[in-house]
C-alpha cells in the first residue's frame, strides 16, 4: 500500500555455482520510479544494478554501508565472502516486484571468481529482449 514502507531482512548464503556466488534473483519494482534501501548488517558482496536503458552499476557491500538504489535500478545481491551476506531492505509499500524481466534477460553484468577474487564481467547470455 502506497504509505507504507517495506522492510525486512535479506539472507544470501555463501558458495558459487562454477564461478558464479550464490546470489539473489534480482529484480525491477513494478513501478519503476520507486527506490530502496539496503543497509549491510553482515558479511562482504556486492549489490548489481541496471537501468532499462542499459546503464549499469555495481556496489560493494560490506558491513555498515548504507547503499540507495534509486528508481528504476534493478538489483540483485551477491555474496562474495565465506559468511552470509545479511542486509536490511526498506521500500515503498506500492513498489511491487518484476522477476520475470530478469529471469528472461538477466543482468548485463555478472559478479564471478577470477583468480580467487570478485570480479565483475559480461554476462555472456545476457539477451537482448
Ligand atoms: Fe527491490
Amino acid at each position: 500500500m502506497a504509505g507504507e514502507v517495506l522492510h525486512g531482512i535479506s539472507i544470501v548464503h555463501p558458495g558459487q555455482v562454477g564461478d558464479e556466488y550464490f546470489m539473489t534473483k534480482g529484480h525491477f519494482h513494478t513501478v519503476l520510479e520507486t527506490a530502496e534501501v539496503y543497509h549491510c548488517l553482515k558479511g562482504e558482496g556486492y549489490m548489481v544494478m541496471e537501468t532499462p536503458e542499459g546503464e549499469w552499476a555495481v556496489a560493494e557491500l560490506r558491513p555498515g554501508v548504507v547503499l540507495y538504489v534509486l528508481p528504476r535500478w534493478a538489483h540483485r545481491s551477491v555474496n562474495t565472502g565465506a559468511g552470509d551476506l545479511v542486509t536490511l531492505f526498506a521500500y515503498p509499500g506500492h513498489a511491487g516486484h518484476d522477476y520475470g524481466t530478469i529471469e528472461q534477460k538477466g543482468f548485463r553484468k555478472l559478479v564471478v571468481e577470477r583468480d580467487g577474487r570478485a570480479a565483475v564481467v559480461d554476462n555472456p547470455r545476457w539477451s537482448r529482449n
